[in-house]
């Protein structure tokens, strides 16, 4: 049997032939028309004005702090519980992130958490330049209370969206909140380009700059004249020609990983000590990674054991991401509550959930959770 990968690329007959009319174009620059029609295409998905394909995600967060002005020395406030790109964007423009704690239901940033810590900035006299919220594994973060606060304190808001192509809060798209959002094309994405991001955002001239920095900030000359310090991060056209094909799929691929999850929740309906988080009401998550919670006691074997087995037969999970407030680089910055996360990260597995896996796939995963050696008094 192939290995079974928590979340490989998906690809299909549509990105190869945009991928050999690019490379046979000679557009194999990161410039082109693709790149062009991929910004255009994922702006109207999205429903955004404006939009402008990276190399990656981070590169997209670091872009978009510095259109809001985040500067040296500012602080922003960002989701603990995400991957380490969020905060690492935050330590690229020189400021502190400071962390705050998940909701319960939704795992996202807690709204209340975040309100509160905005208060008191705001009595102490030092708001920070920036919120940076996640939308997490798929489903979008409780935007209303978190676009009043940050409205309330005028603070400039970003969403990662890096994780939610595709998902939607209050019938409106992941992509939209905020002054910008960014996306993420890695490999283990809901829809790649192997590597890529975008900023999208309703503001033309923050992405019309950005766009600029991302492309060396060439100013208009016929040689190379510099008056900003610019970035190497635009998207070459090959790749934009893949995420146009992958793009076209995007309905079917979130179809595809919704279906893992109801697959794994009704498999392990009535297994005591397994058990995942209901998808929040006011939205509709693309279901990009599946996420169960073990209770070792219930269950007889720890997270760690089942993850363990799984990947002695040749079965890819993953721990939930470390809260970036248990991670060493970050030990200097505060964090507001962390508790949540910080169990969550404790007893949860990210199970196989590529767009790809077929119904035997999801058996044998199912089967081999099930397999897991029990102990008497799992520790
Ligand atoms: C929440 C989150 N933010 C940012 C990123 C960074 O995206 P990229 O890998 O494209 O740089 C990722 C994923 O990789 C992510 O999951």
């Amino acid at each position: 049997m192939p290995r079974i990968y928590l979340s490989p690329p998906h690809m299909g007959p549509d990105e190869r032939g945009l991928l050999i009319d690019a490379f046979d174009s000679n557009w194999v620059a990161p410039l082109g028309p693709h790149v062009d029609a991929f910004e255009r295409e994922l702006a109207a998905r999205v429903g955004v004005g404006h939009a402008a394909a990276l190399s990656s995600g981070t590169a997209a967060l670091h872009l978009g702090l510095l259109m809001v002005g985040v500067k040296p020395g500012d602080t922003v406030l960002t989701s603990t519980f995400t991957f380490s790109a969020t905060a690492n964007a935050i330590r690229y423009v020189g400021a502190r992130p400071v962390f705050v704690d998940s909701d319960s239901d939704t795992w996202n940033i807690s709204p209340a958490l975040l309100a509160e810590e905005l208060e008191s900035s705001a009595a102490r006299g030092k708001l920070p330049a920036a919120v940076l919220a996640v939308d997490l594994y798929g489903q979008c973060a409780d935007w209303d209370p978190i676009t009043a606060a940050c409205a309330r304190y005028d603070v400039p808001l970003i969403e990662d969206a890096a994780e939610a192509l595709g998902a939607t809060y209050q019938g409106r798209a992941a992509g939209t909140f905020g002054a910008l959002a960014a996306f993420s094309f890695n490999g283990n994405k809901i829809i790649t380009t192997a590597g890529g991001g975008m900023l999208v955002s309703a503001r033309e001239e923050l992405v019309r700059r950005a766009r600029f920095l991302a492309t060396q900030a060439r100013d208009p000359a016929p040689h190379y004249q510099h008056s900003s310090v610019g970035f190497n991060y635009r998207l070459s056209n090959l790749l934009a020609a893949v995420g146009r094909g992958q793009l076209r799929v995007l309905d079917e691929r979130i179809r595809q990983r919704r279906s893992n999850r109801d697959f794994y929740v009704s498999a392990f309906a009535s297994t005591p000590g397994l058990s995942f988080p209901t998808e929040a009401s006011y939205g509709r998550s693309n279901a990009w990674l599946t996420c169960m919670l073990v209770d070792p006691t219930e269950f007889g074997a720890t997270r760690e054991d089942i993850r363990l087995h799984l990947e002695s037969k040749d079965i890819e999970t993953r721990p939930l991401w470390k809260p970036m407030h248990l991670q060493p680089v970050f030990e200097d910055c505060r964090s507001v509550g962390g508790g949540v996360s910080a169990g969550l990260f404790d007893v949860g597995l990210c199970l196989p959930s590529g767009s790809s896996l077929t119904p035997k796939d999801r058996e044998l995963v199912v089967e081999s959770v099930l397999s897991t050696p029990r102990r008497a008094r799992p520790g």
